[in-house]
């Protein structure tokens, strides 16, 4: 099946409202089970590409309390739920910030000193409308020594198979959020097309695995480690 690519934000207040509300427990759990396992545990600096309401970068911070964390997304309704979200205790190490990732141009890191020790995206990639911009972000903001993890749907077999995990995973969810994610599956990529963004990035060295029946993964250090 062909990619269909979707609207990059998500900007709509019904569509915040039920993407805030939806149950993303199983993915963000294999995200995170995936950055806690492999990252250091050292204090460590984190970018949230895509943060949308924040669930990752506020489960993360309570299992990394010596992590701190800047959550990017270009919708103001989504940040603004990230804030509301996020306990005024946590506020000095997580902070969110309205940023749009543009077509063909890297916007200035919000960390001032250094780049970030970790790099993490969940479900941006098929939004944005040139999937480079991603991994030139990643490239321009991630120190030399960090590590990244970018997960996102995968593109099903046919437009049957998105309808079939529409109803398999969001039968109960708003109607606005099944057509979302029916449209980000159609929108999404196949592995060897994320393989060749990779290629192209100089990011080769990086695994691209097939993480769920309708994820992928792209994870390892932004460097690639010296060959004997
Ligand atoms: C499907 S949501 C994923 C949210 C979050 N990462 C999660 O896992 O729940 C995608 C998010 O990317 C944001 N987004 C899309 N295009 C963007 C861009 N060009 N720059 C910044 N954010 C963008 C949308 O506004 C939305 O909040």
């Amino acid at each position: 099946m062909q990619r269909i690519p979707e609207p990059e934000m998500m900007t709509g207040a019904e569509q915040v409202r039920a993407y805030a509300q939806a149950d993303f427990e199983e993915p963000n759990a294999l995200f995170s089970a995936r950055v806690l396992d492999q990252a250091p545990v050292a204090p460590a600096a984190c970018v949230d590409l895509g943060c949308g309401p924040g669930d990752i970068v506020r489960g993360l911070a309570a299992a990394r309390p010596r992590w701190s964390f800047d959550g990017i997304d270009g919708s103001p309704p989504m940040i603004e739920h990230a804030r509301q979200a996020t306990p005024a205790a946590a506020a000095h190490r997580v902070r969110f910030h309205v940023m749009r990732i543009a077509a063909g141009s890297v916007p200035p890191r919000p960390r001032r000193i250094g780049g970030y020790d970790v790099g993490l995206s969940n479900s941006l990639l098929h939004h944005l409308r040139d999937p480079a911009d991603l991994w030139a972000v990643l490239k321009d903001w991630l120190s030399p020594r960090a590590h990244l993890f970018v997960m996102d749907l995968l593109r099903p077999d046919t437009p049957e198979d998105a309808a079939a995990t529409v109803n398999a995973y969001a039968a109960d969810e708003a109607e606005v959020l099944r057509r979302d994610f029916h449209n980000s599956l159609l929108a999404a990529y196949r592995p060897e097309e994320v393989a060749a963004q990779l290629d192209a990035a100089g990011l080769a060295h990086l695994r691209v695995e097939q993480v769920s029946d309708r994820h992928l993964m792209v994870w390892g250090p932004l460097t690639p480690p010296s060959t004997p």
